[in-house]
Order: structure tokens, then sequence, then C-alpha cells
């Protein structure tokens, strides 16, 4: 056992990480039940226990993974204009009979889990533990836009101090593009075309090249949930094909969900074209801190900081980069994360005995290994775990001890942590962190609570998690996105998002 800085006494939370890191996958994302209707279910999620292990296994065995030929980026011209050419008829429904298709998606995505899970599993090289809540979300988004739709795309009369007739309404703008990355390759698929589809808009919408079989199935099941094949047609391919997408001149409107430097290019090209300003949502990366002082839980913070770090190999863009840790504290948390950190599982994503899998692809490794590599010039070495040597594209999990928050550098996109120490006043702490230009998700480990709302109120970031992990956020509960470099807003998953997605339209009728 360890003695943290206020003398109490508690287990080494090492000997917990492992079960930690997998079981918690699926708890903490219990819904109210009036958000969801009641429908929302989270029993017998947890992918060791014996019904779903068999389930999975019946899945992994029989999931048939189809990739869907590229598109030619000459059929570019062709698709947007189909596209364009249904879509004020599919505006024209009424809000609820799309609203409907989405709740009919949601129950085909639950009761089909483990063959999702399977597909995620194979292709996105994801764990199960993040698979199944990687489901819950692509299901959750749709429930949660149809209700947002129905609500906000009603039309509302509003008061007539002219002596007219004032109504207001949202309605769908045109031809969507909506990009999605690798890292969830359900869910933020899924999150984008929904929201662009049931805000009477048509979608072009373009996988990451290294997921297209995952996002052919799902444009599969909205086609069979009633979606027209001439409202949703998927584009698959690199990136020529997703920059010849945007720079369609037809294109209304683009969701972004990747790098800060794409969504740069993006918003260029836009910029550039001829024609209606296209608006763009971008969700993009962050160097994401976790800030903690000398009062905080060191349990509680070793299990934050290894959750928030290494589950989905570090491939999350809301993940732990930089721990921030009070000196008079930051001797004793190191030794503990030194702990953790050797009791990391990786393996195969299909082994349910893995805690992180491997990264994504070889490019992606070979990325990597650069940053570590330099990290390992540059840094000091706190930690890192075995690597299976037949692991292909894995990654060991690492720490590394740096002298200042500047020397963070670029986002690294793995099981990596930089760990720095701090002293003196936290309001420095924060401007620094802020100066890195990002702003997603930021953690906040202190049992001091003015210190917390004091670091919430000056910090630059969309998500800030107080005295806990700092990933997985909840659809329509802690709504997601950041600000600066990380991205655009309006947050997915929050009140606001659709609303980017529509035109709004005001008549006024002299009565
Ligand atoms: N929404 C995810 C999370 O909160 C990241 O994309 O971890």
């Amino acid at each position: 056992s360890f003695v943290n800085q206020l003398g109490d006494e508690r287990i080494a939370p090492a000997a917990l990480v492992p079960s930690l890191l997998r079981l918690s996958a699926h708890s903490g994302v219990t819904l109210p039940l009036d958000l969801f209707e009641g429908r929302r279910n989270t029993a017998g999620l947890d992918p060791t226990s014996a019904d779903m292990a068999t389930s999975l296994q019946a899945a992994w065995i029989t999931a048939d993974l189809a990739t869907p030929p590229e598109t030619a980026v000459d059929d570019i011209g062709q698709i947007v204009d189909t596209l364009a050419a249904a879509q004020r008829g599919w505006n024209a429904l009424a809000v609820e009979a799309r609203a409907d298709i989405l709740d009919r998606a949601a129950d085909a995505l639950e009761r089909d889990l483990p063959l999702w899970c399977a597909l995620i599993v194979r292709e996105g090289h994801r764990t199960w533990a993040d698979a199944i809540p990687e489901v819950r979300e692509a299901a959750d988004f749709c429930r949660y836009y149809a209700q947002q739709a129905r609500e906000w795309m009603a039309t509302r009369t509003l008061r007539s101090i002219t002596g007219e007739r004032n109504t207001w309404r949202l309605r769908g703008r045109g031809v969507w593009a909506c990009i999605s990355p690798w890292n969830f390759p359900l869910a933020i698929f899924a999150g984008q075309v929904v929201a662009a589809l049931v805000t009477g808009n048509t979608v072009a919408a373009k996988p990451a090249e290294q997921t297209p079989g995952v996002a052919a199935r799902f444009i599969a099941l909205l086609h069979d949930c009633g979606v027209p094949r001439d409202v949703l047609i998927g584009v698959y391919g690199a990136g020529d094909t997703g920059a010849a997408l945007v720079a369609h001149p037809q294109i209304a409107g683009v969701a972004f969900t990747g790098s800060t430097a794409v969504a740069k290019v993006i918003a260029r090209t836009l910029a550039g074209k001829d024609g209606p300003i296209v608006p763009l949502i971008a969700e993009t990366g962050g160097i994401n801190a976790m800030i903690v002082d000398a009062t905080a839980l060191l349990e509680q913070v070793v299990d934050a900081v290894v959750q928030s770090t290494f589950r989905s190999a570090g491939q999350r863009c809301s993940a732990l980069r930089l721990l921030c840790v009070q000196e008079d504290m930051a001797d004793g948390l190191l030794e503990m994360l030194r702990g953790a950190i050797g009791l990391l599982r990786v393996g195969a994503p299909s082994d349910l005995a893995s805690d992180l899998g491997p990264v994504i692809d070889a490019e992606a490794l070979a990325k990597l290994q650069q940053q570590i590599a330099q990290l390992e010039q540059q840094a000091r070495l706190i930690a890192r775990a075995e690597l299976p040597a037949d692991l292909a594209n894995g990654i060991a999990p690492v720490a590394f001890e740096i002298d200042a928050i500047e020397h963070a550098g670029e986002e690294i996109f793995g099981p990596v942590l930089q760990v720095v120490r701090w002293r003196g006043e936290i309001e420095p702490v924060v401007e620094r962190i802020n100066a890195l230009g990002y702003g997603l998700t930021l953690g906040v480990q202190t049992r001091i609570d003015q210190r917390a709302s004091q670091i919430a109120d000056s910090a630059h970031a969309g998500n800030v998690y107080i005295n806990r992990n700092m990933i997985g956020a909840v659809v329509g509960v802690q709504p997601f996105g950041g600000e600066g470099l990380s991205g655009t807003g309006p947050k997915a998953g929050g009140p606001l998002y659709l609303t980017r997605f529509c035109s709004e339209s005001t008549l006024s009728i002299n009565t």
C-alpha cells in the first residue's frame, strides 16, 4: 500500500488496474432513463461475462466484413448531383418520418450489438471493451438526434408585436459531406451522418480509408431502415477523394472529424470556392492535460491517468497527453504510475485479456516510433509496458518526464504520456496549457473545490473533468467538442449540434 500526501493509506491501484481498464468500459454509461424513454439497457454489457463473451465469440466467427470498392474521383460529381436532386423531397418530409428511421437504426444496433462489435474489432483493431460502448454510443447518437430533431424542427410561432403572424423554423441546407476518422469507425461516422440526415440534408458519407467496411455496413442499415438510396451515398477512398468531395460546388456543409491540419485545408478549400459561404463543423485533436495537485487522491489519479492515456491505445482525441503534477507529490505518483503501466497487457484486440490492442496501421506505428525516439533523446523515461513480439502494429504504452509544458510538442496519437512537474501558483500552469492553443479535454485532480472551479473557469477546454478520467463523453449528458486548434463546435451529442446542419427560416405574414 501507499501513503498519500494527507496521510491516507490506500491499496496500491496497480493491483486493480488491469481489471479496471477492461471492466469500466461499460460502466459509467448509464443514462437517465427519461433521456431515451427508458429504452437504454446497460445490463449484460461486461465483455467478460459468460453470456456476453459467448455472444461475442459467435459474432466473431460469423461476422462478415465486406470492403466496398473505392469511389472514382470522377464519379463524385454525379454522386453529389444525385444527392442534390433528392434533397428537396427529403427535406419536405415531416421530421417525424426522418426521426423514426433513426430510432429504428438504434433498435437494430442494439439488437445486433455483438455483430457490430465484431466488425469494429476486426476492422478498427479496437478491443471488445472499446467496441461495446462504441456501439452503444452510435445507438445513443441515433436516439438523441431523433429526439432533438423532433424538438428543434417543429415550426415555432413567435410574438406578433407588429400585427403580423411570425413563425420560425429550421430546415436542411442541402448536400452535406461527412468525413470521419478510423478511431471510432462506427460511432463518429454514425453521429455525423444521422445528424445531417435527420435535419433534412442529403449526405455524401466519406469514412476513413482504414475503416470503410463498418461504414458501408451502417449505410446499408440506414437504407434498410428507410433512408432512400439517393439521400445517403457512401464515398470511399483516401484523402484525394475527400478533397474532391469538399471542393464540389454543390456541397452545402462539411462535418469533419480528424486532424487540425486537415480541418484547416478543408476550411481553406471552402473559403476559396465560388458560391455560398459553406459551414464547417470540425472536431480535431488536442494536447489534453490533467492538472494534479498535492491534495489529490493518488490511487484515483493513477486510475484516471491509465484510463485516459492508454484505453483504446491512446487513439482518442480526448485522451490524456500531458500530466501536470504538483512537485510535492510527484515522486509518489510516478512510483505508482510505474507499477500500473508495468501491469498493462498489450495484445490482440480480439483477446479478452488484452487491455489495449495495436495502433491502427503501419503508418501510424512509424509516426509514433519517430515521436517516441525523439522523446527518448529529450525526456526521461518513467515506465514502459511489455510488448508481445508477434503483435502487428503493436506499441508499448510508455511515459516520459519532460521539463516544461511548452516542451509537449505536437499531439502524439497513441499510448504515450508526457509528465511535467509544477510548483507555485496554479494560474500560470493553466495559462501555459492554454497557450498550447488546443482546447479539447482537461482533467483536474484536487480535493480543493475552489481550485477546481478556478481552473475550470480559466481553462480553454471544451470538456473539463474533475476527479475522474477524461474520456468517454456520453451522448446527451456530456456534449463533446473543443475550441481553438481542437475544433469549431457545436458539440457532438449536445443540444446545439443539429442547429449547425440547418438553415433558419423566418416567415412573417401580414394578416
Ligand atoms: N468522444 C470520445 C471520448 O469522449 C472521443 O472521440 O472519448
